[in-house]
């Protein structure tokens, strides 16, 4: 059982980073300090931590710098006295990476590269210290209408995004291999809960759905996505850090396959019952688009190797989590308009026309 001391999370003003750093905080046996490293890019909103400066001054800490700026991670591991990484900063929009690859071959692995060899300088050949690498289940490329992701799947990486992530999983597994780096590697299916950046499906589709804009659904809808709840993958990765084995890939995901089509609906259902309009008012709005290129049509995870040694399992109802979910969106309009501005609505605008 490790009890890290000082950790540094990568990426923590993103999404999940964020969520990740309140769950460890809340966690009465971690008492340790925590150090977010983030560049600040068009996905990091520093609003979704604003409190921590001040409600846990002593253990939390923000550096604004680039992973891949050698210097700026070395300095951050020796001043914080780094024996744990969480490394989750990377560009992360499939669609992103098909309009502009370049950020991503960068970011993911420049970025991955630059933090590994700053954790082989540092560590040297300690052994109560780890890296986790945090990384998709699109690496493992397309399933037909059966099977799940094992572990031990072949990577096939269809997109930039994926084919990114790939090489910093083949990376991060070198180090371990090459260079004895203790390293884990999780890969997750599609997150979803509060902080997450409204370019992704189920904040996109919550945002219009109360301003009565369309709802974009890729080709037929029909492309089948995991579903997990952001709170259920940081559990995981505390279990990782705390009881993983150096070395192991963990596969983490919801058992909770879903069409886009269907995610759509059942979104609208709830807007429905949570506004107390009629769905129709909402399913009028759903408008297909233009398929993505390259568009993988089914990933689903087995998460059974987790479940077995790290005895994690994930929530399973998920009609209540994707109703706290909603919740939390039409809750938090300052959070909302903090991130919807500059370069997000720009993107918008080009692919869903100026509104
Ligand atoms: N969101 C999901 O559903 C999902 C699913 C599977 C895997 N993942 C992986 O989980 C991790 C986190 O995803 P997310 O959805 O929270 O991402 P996100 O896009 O919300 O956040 C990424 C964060 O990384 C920061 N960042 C980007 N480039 C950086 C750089 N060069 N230096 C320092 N910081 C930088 C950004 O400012 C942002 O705060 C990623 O590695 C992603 O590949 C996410």
């Amino acid at each position: 059982m490790r009890t890290p001391k000082n950790i540094l999370v990568t990426g923590g003003c993103g999404f999940i980073g964020s969520n990740f750093i309140r769950y460890l905080l809340a966690r009465k046996d971690f008492t340790g300090r925590i150090v977010n490293l983030d560049a600040l890019t068009y996905a990091g909103n520093p609003q979704s931590l604003a409190d921590l400066a001040e409600t846990h001054p002593d253990r939390y800490r923000f550096v604004h710098g680039d992973i891949c700026d050698e210097a700026v991670v070395k300095r951050t591991f020796d001043e914080h006295a780094v024996d744990t990484v969480v490394h989750f900063a990377a560009e992360s929009h499939v669609d992103r990476s098909i309009s502009g690859p370049a950020a991503f071959i960068r970011t993911n692995l420049v970025g991955t590269f630059t933090l590994l060899e700053a954790a082989r300088a540092a560590w040297k050949t300690r052994t109560d210290v780890l890296f986790h690498h945090i990384s998709t289940d699109e690496v493992y490329g397309s399933l037909g209408p059966t099977g799940r992701f094992l572990e031990t799947t072949a990577y096939d990486p269809r997109s930039p995004y994926s084919a990114s992530k790939a090489g910093s999983d083949h990376l991060v597994s070198a180090y371990h291999h090459t260079y004895g780096l203790p390293v884990t590697i999780s890969n997750c299916s599609n997150n979803f809960g509060p902080y997450q950046f409204p370019e992704k499906l189920i904040p996109l589709m919550i945002l219009n759905l109360g301003e009565g804009k369309p709802l974009p659904v890729y080709g037929d809808g029909g492309n089948v996505r995991d579903w997990l709840h952001v709170a259920d993958h940081c559990a995981a990765i505390g279990e990782i850090i705390a009881r993983g084995r150096a070395g192991e890939t963990y596969n983490i995901g919801g058992n909770n396959e879903w069409k886009n089509i269907d995610i759509v609906h059942l979104l609208c259902d709830i807007l429905a019952e949570q506004t107390g309009k009629r769905k129709e008012e909402y399913t009028k709005l759903i408008t297909f688009v233009a398929d993505r290129p390259g568009h993988d049509r089914r990933y689903a995870i087995d998460c059974g190797k987790i479940e077995r040694e790290l005895g994690w399992r994930p929530t399973p109802d998920f009609r209540a989590l994707l109703t706290a979910t909603v919740r939390w969106y039409l809750d938090n309009p300052a959070w909302i308009a903090s991130v919807r501005t500059g370069e997000y609505r720009r993107w918008l605008d080009t692919h869903y026309g100026a509104r």
